[in-house]
């Protein structure tokens, strides 16, 4: 066992030769989650998922922002618990219906695939919330970003909440006010959401988020004009004032699939894509200190991304015996 565990550790360290690692302690609420939580009843899983993620990567770079955003979404609506992946059914809404989900969250089938192979591996054991969680972690770390220990052990609902799912995740024409208390509503503070947020270093927009931002500067949502004149123009070529809604712009427009401190560079230079982005720089003297201190120091961001990632990923998991290990990450176990 414990050989296997030193095989596992060096085969990611042979493939990921340049990540940092971040040793991060757990916060609060998570009590059972662990890092070796599946070295005994499944000592490959980390592997499989990593494999997977390597292979979905390679066909479609895209992938690891969108797998990436699947963690957030899941934790952001009662907790880390896979309800996002769960289809509507009988007694499913499916929170893929959502505002912020709907013709938007991406990577579905990916987790089908890790899914299945882990069944095949080790039958009814790797909760779909724990693969949420260990494929964040893969995406970043495959996109250049740094690494961390993945805690584990969630489990997974037996219910959806479409209704959570729309008021709980954030909108790119939140006030930063907004954004502050939806993520302290989960635990998360100040520091956590500029990190976090971060994550829009790779990944796309569609233009549909961000179009009031090159038009409308009167009513009002980019009130001070934080746009760059001469990105505003480049963006308007692909996203005109009505029409074209999902024509997708990159999120970082420097090094668009490489997880790095650009966000925050661009953010000082008035080039946030979405106003949720550049408000950041904006609307608080604090915010705006710890965005130059970023676009500065990418060691410093991603040491704190690493724990702020470990703290979101440990909001409400189910653990024990609450939920269930599905067995298809898309249908509760009783709808077979
Ligand atoms: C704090 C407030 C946030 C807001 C308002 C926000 C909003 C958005 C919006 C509007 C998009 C584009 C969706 C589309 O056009 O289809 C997006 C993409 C994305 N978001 Fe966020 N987000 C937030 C926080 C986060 C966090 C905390 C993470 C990760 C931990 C994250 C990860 C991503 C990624 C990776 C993408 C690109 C996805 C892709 O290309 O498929 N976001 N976000």
């Amino acid at each position: 066992m414990v050989k296997s565990m030193v095989l596992a550790r060096i085969s990611l360290a042979a493939l990921f030769p340049l990540c940092m690692c971040y040793r991060t302690h757990q916060s609060t609420g998570a009590g059972s989650l662990s890092p070796w939580f599946y070295d005994n009843s499944c000592p490959n899983a980390q592997a499989i998922v990593q494999s997977f993620v390597a292979k979905a990567y390679a066909i479609d770079p895209r992938m690891a922002a969108s797998m990436l955003r699947l963690h957030f979404h899941d934790c952001f609506v009662n907790g880390c618990d896979a309800s996002l992946l769960l289809d509507s059914s009988g007694t499913i809404e499916s929170e893929k219906r959502s505002i912020s989900n709907r013709d938007s969250a991406r990577g579905f089938e990916v987790i089908d695939e890790i899914k299945f192979a882990l069944e095949n591996e080790c039958p009814e054991t790797v909760s779909c919330a724990d693969i949420l969680a260990l494929v964040a972690r893969d995406s970043i770390v495959i996109c250049g970003g740094p690494t961390w220990e993945v805690y584990l052990g969630r489990r997974d609902a037996r219910e959806a909440s479409l209704s959570g799912s729309m008021e709980n995740i954030p909108t790119p024409d939140s006030t930063l006010q907004t954004l502050v208390n939806m993520f302290n509503v989960q635990g998360l503070d100040l520091t956590d959401l500029v990190a976090l947020l971060g994550s829009h270093t790779i990944g796309n927009s569609r233009c549909l988020n961000f179009r009031q931002r090159l038009y409308n500067h009167s009513g009002n949502n980019d009130p001070d004009q934080t746009l760059n004149q001469n990105y505003a123009y480049m963006l308007q070529q692909g996203c005109p004032i009505s029409g074209e809604d999902q024509n997708l712009f990159n999120l970082d427009y420097v090094t668009p699939n490489k997880f790095d401190n650009y966000y925050f560079k661009n953010l000082v230079n008035f080039r946030g894509l979405l106003n949720s982005d550049e408000i950041l720089f904006t609307q608080s003297s604090e915010t705006m200190e710890m965005v130059k201190f970023y676009a500065e120091n990418e060691e410093a961001f991603f040491e704190q991304f690493a724990r702020s990632i470990v703290k979101m990923g440990n909001i409400s998991p189910l653990t024990g015996t609450s939920g269930e290990i599905r067995r298809i990450c898309r249908r509760v176990n009783h709808d077979f």
